[in-house]
């Protein structure tokens, strides 16, 4: 797992967000959600719209354009959607807010 800085520790003094981000080539969503911090990938799997644009009720990410709703801690689409979202860690530690990104398993060797 590669652990990348994202913001200042001080991003937790900021109002919630849900912004769009680009991280080691991948295009992520990252959510604050009160004194917590999400992230899951930006890109809906239902017809690709970006997760950012949409808004979040009661822990699901709702996609803005057909409103598919998605677990932000699991990546669970909603009953009878059968899709999911991909989700990565998050840790605030003292000098930021840090993702962790699975290494490719082709970097193993
Ligand atoms: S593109 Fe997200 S629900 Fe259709």
């Amino acid at each position: 797992m590669n652990w990348i800085n994202l913001y200042p520790s001080n991003i937790t003094s900021s109002n919630d967000f849900i912004r769009p981000i680009e991280v080691s080539g991948l295009k992520l969503c990252i959510l604050k959600i009160g004194n917590d911090f999400y992230a899951v990938q930006n890109k809906c799997p239902h017809a690709g719209a970006d997760l950012s644009n949409g808004w979040c009720v009661n822990g699901q990410i709702v996609c803005p354009y057909h409103r598919h709703e998605f677990d932000i801690k699991t990546g669970r689409g909603a009953a009878g959607q059968g899709n999911y979202i991909e989700t990565y860690p998050i840790q605030l530690r003292e000098d930021g807010l840090y993702i962790g990104i699975p290494k490719p398993w082709w970097k193993f060797w």
